[in-house]
């Protein structure tokens, strides 16, 4: 696991603003499905604005002026709301990217996943800075010279661009319907490149629980009701526009390229680009050996298929040539080492009278057949009914607590942990067992919470047996140091081990 203070300290903010987002909605959690969220919301109030949109250089200014005056509750309110969407665009995509990478989620499994995203950055820009050429108002005219300015600078150009914006005859309703193309055609690239974004992420959550979506769409009508948008006064070539209203979310790379010198800027921008895109390639000395699959345990069955949560499992044709069976084969460059996919194998179960219980996928660092050995000698060596606590070791540390009568065990991931485990504990001569996943939504490996939730409930294969006294079992979702929290559930099953007898 990957430590370090600035690490230490996003999850700690992380952690402290938990208890006011119950049930997963912390945003600091949902970063990339509230970009998600914010560039449908562009989406569809870009596509009202277009339909009302003079594409002329003469005709752009009214016709977006007159949505605000004439339709404030409806054309004037999605224009507000399509220019503060893409200031909390930039905003949530510029703190996924910071997340990401303070949490050091760029390289192995996930380099892909990484990478292409950095060109996301590019079209976010360009589609944002844009968007206010369109309104060609004073604040659009600075973005378009500024814009041309900047890329006239580059050494391969002819620099001519901004001589286009020389005087008022010289913005023709060509060249303006090519700044059109460009917003329009830029944001459907990015939607295209969050396509290949997602392409190894299995089951991306890419729109935020409903609390969390309905509370954003809510808080940016809200915005857009209280500073409704207006225009500037229209673009004149003939004056250099002054004293200008800067929306400082997506513009600032303009006065920043101005105050820095266009080649600094460009420079400047080459070296983050370069170091964003070389970060993956840096050896990653935490990485851990990846799922291995023995071909006389493996039926085909396709659950760690299913469970997986970086796609890094296929079937293929099974070794022992018997028509029609496969047999699971893993991409170790796209394996996260989470053994989620050791949990759902249907071998997985302890109750198996082999003396090795060799699973079908299993993890070489924490086998299946480990996590039995130990549980027996433990159980064995307990004087009296110990708690059995099955824990993530990139939540809370279960181990660390282990007392006499209280028996931790930290995973890999919580979903690794095969239900019938539970059972066997029980039956082994535990008093309850506990089942300690990470918080809601914080799970290193997205879908480790979710998956172990449902096989509890019954609504996942491998399911947890409907024979275990639910009071002998406790299902807890909880931040690292919440330690209060497993305590009491520690005595609350105390006080009911004698009560739930296994059928
Ligand atoms: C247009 C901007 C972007 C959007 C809308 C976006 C959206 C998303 C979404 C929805 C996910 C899946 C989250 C989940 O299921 O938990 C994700 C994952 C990820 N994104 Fe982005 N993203 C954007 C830009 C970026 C950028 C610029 C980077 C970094 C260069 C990046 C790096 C990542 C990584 C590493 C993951 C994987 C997280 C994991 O496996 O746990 N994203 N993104
Ligand atoms: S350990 Fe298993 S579930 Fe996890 S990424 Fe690797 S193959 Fe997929
Ligand atoms: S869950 Fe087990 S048996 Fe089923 S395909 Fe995967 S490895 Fe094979």
């Amino acid at each position: 696991m990957r430590s370090g203070p600035v690490r230490a300290a996003w999850l700690r903010i992380e952690e402290t603003i938990d208890p006011l987002f119950p049930g997963g909605t912390n945003p600091l959690r949902n970063l990339g499905a509230l970009a998600c969220l914010m560039f449908a919301a562009l989406l569809l109030s870009g596509t009202y604005l277009y339909i009302h949109f003079d594409t002329s250089t003469d005709g752009a200014w009214p016709s977006i002026n007159r949505l605000s005056d004439e339709q404030p509750w409806l054309g004037g309110l999605l224009r507000s709301m399509h220019r503060y969407a893409a200031d909390l665009f930039v905003t949530f995509t510029l703190l996924h990217l910071l997340r990401e990478w303070v949490l050091g989620h760029y390289s192995s499994f996930r380099a892909m996943t990484w990478l292409t995203g950095v060109p996301l950055l590019a079209f976010m820009y360009v589609s944002g800075i844009g968007g206010f050429w369109l309104n060609w108002d004073v604040l659009g005219q600075y973005a378009a010279t500024a814009s041309a300015e900047l890329i006239d600078a580059l050494p391969m150009l002819d620099g001519t661009l901004a001589r286009n914006f020389l005087d008022s005859g010289a913005v023709s309703d060509r060249f303006f319907s090519l700044l059109v193309f460009i917003h329009l055609g830029v944001p459907l690239m990015l939607l295209f490149g969050l396509w290949f974004h997602l392409q190894r992420v299995t089951r991306p959550r890419i729109l935020p629980p409903r609390a969390l979506m309905f509370g954003q769409l809510a808080l940016l009508a809200a915005i857009a009701l209280a500073w409704p948008v207006t225009s500037g006064a229209p673009a004149d070539l003939g004056r250099v526009p002054v004293a200008l209203a800067l929306d400082w979310f997506v513009l600032h790379p303009l006065p920043l390229a101005t105050s820095l010198s266009a080649p600094v800027f460009w420079s400047l921008l080459a070296i983050l680009f370069g170091v964003l895109l070389m970060l993956p390639t840096f050896p990653d000395r935490q990485r851990e050996p990846v799922a291995v699959v023995d071909a006389d345990n493996c039926n085909g069955c396709r659950r760690c298929v299913d469970d997986c949560p970086y796609s890094a499992i296929t079937l293929e044709a099974h070794p022992d040539g018997k028509p029609g069976k496969q047999i699971a084969v893993v991409a170790a460059e796209r394996c996260a080492s989470c053994g989620i996919c050791a949990g759902a194998c249907p071998s997985a179960t302890p109750f198996r009278s082999v003396i090795e219980l060799v699973n079908g996928i299993d993890m070489p660092q924490q086998s299946v057949d480990s996590l039995r050995r130990k549980l027996v000698d433990d159980l064995a060596r307990a004087e009296s009914a110990p708690v059995v606590v099955f824990g993530c070791r990139h939540g809370m540390d279960v181990e660390v607590n282990r007392r006499i009568d209280v028996l931790g065990y930290n995973l890999l991931c919580i979903g690794l942990l095969p239900p019938s485990f539970i059972e066997y504990a029980l039956r082994g001569g535990a008093a309850g067992v506990i089942v300690c996943g990470c918080a809601d939504a914080s799970c290193e490996f997205r879908l480790g919470n979710q998956w172990t939730r449902e096989r509890m409930l019954g609504a996942r294969e491998p399911h947890l047996r409907r024979t275990v006294p639910p009071d002998r079992l406790r299902v807890m979702m909880v931040g690292r140091h919440e330690q209060g929290q497993l305590d009491a559930a520690i005595d609350s099953l105390r006080q009911n081990a004698s009560q739930g007898e296994i059928a």
